[in-house]
């Protein structure tokens, strides 16, 4: 295998030689270019590497040139350790998180209980791990196991109550929305379904509570350690003896597709 410093310079090469082209050029020039460098074809998932193009039209099996798939960790990423805990995951594939974590800062502020910082330091962990669209069902699935079941749903309903105002602890439909999505964006029938379910439910000012912390959660002043919170990740998050991926759990293969996003079954 390549050592990093290899792929590093292949990359740098890459980025130097494309100067004033476009960023989704120069990014698909050095993607070229690291794979050309690795004694292993790294592959995508057929929805990543179709990027606007229609998936359909693309090419079934990826051209090896006499190389051998990837099937490991992608040397390009930090090491996972064999029993990878969920403080690796933050700091070895997880990026952005300073929202997450000033998220869970504003809930310890408010004297809100440790299930509620817990909630709101995983409320995006999709959105940083694994798949933006529909991130709460995702992000809900992949700590169901391991985490106190009403965190679990809050999560899941979170990207739901994103939408929808609650005057009685002053939630207002976010202004960041506006600018993110237009003034005329209008959420799909389930969202809408999920906000009136989740409405009627007695875990209902959970999930709100992880849309108080989020909405105000973007201080690019303030900069927060995850060691402020392995107290509470110690006492609420059921870290598996085996490993995150490796514990046969529910959502184990979803966390080894973080740990290995690019093998290539
Ligand atoms: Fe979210
Ligand atoms: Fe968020």
């Amino acid at each position: 295998m390549e050592n990093r410093s290899e792929l590093d310079g292949a990359a740098a090469a890459a980025a130097q030689s494309t100067i004033g082209q476009s960023i989704e050029d120069r990014a698909d020039a050095i993607e070229h270019a690291l794979a050309v460098e690795l004694d292993r074809v790294a592959t995508r998932s057929v929805l990543y590497q179709s990027g606007d193009a229609d998936p359909t039209t693309l090419s079934s099996s990826p051209s090896t040139d006499g190389r051998y798939l990837l099937m490991g960790q992608d040397p390009r990423l930090q090491e996972m350790p064999a029993r990878p805990t969920l403080i690796d995951f933050f700091k070895r594939r997880f990026r952005p998180y300073q929202h997450l974590l000033q998220s869970a800062r504003l809930a310890k502020l408010a004297g809100h209980d440790e299930k509620i910082v817990l909630a709101c330091l995983l409320h995006d962990i999709s959105m940083v791990g694994l798949i933006r669209c529909d991130h709460g069902y995702w992000g809900a699935q992949l700590v169901a196991p391991y985490v106190d079941e009403e965190i679990a749903w809050a999560i899941r309903y979170h990207q739901a109550l994103r939408f929808f105002p609650d005057e009685s602890v002053g939630y207002d439909y976010p202004e960041l929305y506006v600018r993110f999505f237009g003034p005329d964006y209008h959420v799909p029938p389930y969202i809408r379904r999920d906000y009136d379910e989740a409405r009627r439910h007695r875990w209902y000012m959970t999930s709100r509570l992880i849309t108080l912390n989020d909405i105000y959660a973007f201080d690019p002043t303030v900069s927060v350690s995850l060691d402020d919170f392995a107290d509470v990740i110690g006492r609420h998050f059921r870290q598996p003896a085996e490993g995150l991926g490796f514990d046969n759990s529910p959502s184990a293969h979803m966390w080894r597709t973080i740990i290995a996003p690019t093998r290539a079954l």
